[in-house]
């Protein structure tokens, strides 16, 4: 999984990732949250539409976790169970640091609905990117303001990144406590270098936790 704050580079990442994996003879699913699925791609535009207003703190994590089920139900786990390795782009650690910090709903909140909604499915290694959250945020809102001038249909991703500075720092705060709670899933790679940089660092945490050859499961569940 790739977490951290938006505009950390979690996407490229992931893609050169991805890249390595297959070189190595691996199958690699990539994929992202809210999102993955038909299904989910609809919650997505409802969770991350600016026109979305007025979205009460619950709903929108109950909108995070429909994406999710759908995502596990329908991608995940076929995925694994073809013997696949999935990357994701965002997964529960983000409505826990976003919904649970960010929003003020706390983490006992998110992982009891990952119990129930998720099967508690734990990812084997969880990528934190994290890097400064005002330079990174920024870039965030360039980039989709660039992307909602050229849609036409009047969507845009703009939702998150109308938020203030302590919403984020809450939000990277919540992040580095999980990664304190679990030192043994979750890595903090430093996404302050270059993107080459910051994918040599990966693939070290990677190579070091997997053989990189041979397929494998990524995923396991915790239950
Ligand atoms: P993403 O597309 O990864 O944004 P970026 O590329 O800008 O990092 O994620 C979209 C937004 O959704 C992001 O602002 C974080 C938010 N989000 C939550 O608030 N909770 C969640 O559970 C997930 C998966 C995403």
């Amino acid at each position: 999984m790739f977490e951290g704050l938006d505009g950390t580079g979690k996407s490229t990442q992931m893609r050169k990732l991805a890249a390595v994996l297959r070189e190595a003879g691996h199958k690699v699913i990539e994929t992202r949250e809210p999102g993955g699925t038909v299904t989910g791609e609809k919650i997505r535009k409802v969770a991350l539409d600016s026109g979305t207003s007025g979205l009460a703190p619950l709903a929108e994590m109950a909108l995070m976790f429909a994406s999710r089920a759908q995502h596990i139900a329908e991608m995940i786990e076929p995925g694994l169970a073809a013997g696949a390795i999935v990357l994701c782009d965002r997964f529960t650690d983000s409505t826990e640091a976003y919904q649970g910090s960010g929003r003020h709903l706390g983490s006992e909140a998110v992982r009891e609905l990952h119990r129930v909604l998720c099967g508690d499915l734990q990812p084997d290694l969880t990528l934190l990117m994290d890097s400064n959250p005002r330079a990174s945020v920024n870039r965030a809102r360039r980039r989709n303001q660039r992307a909602s001038k050229s849609s036409s249909r009047g969507h845009d991703e703009n939702r998150f990144e109308q938020e203030t500075r302590s919403f984020f720092g809450r939000v990277r705060e919540g992040y580095l406590a999980i990664a304190k709670r679990e030192p043994g899933r979750v890595v903090i790679v430093d996404a302050r270098g270059t993107p080459g940089q910051t994918h040599q660092k990966i693939v070290e945490v990677v190579s070091s936790k997997f053989a990189l050859v041979g397929p494998s499961k990524r995923m396991h569940h915790a239950r």
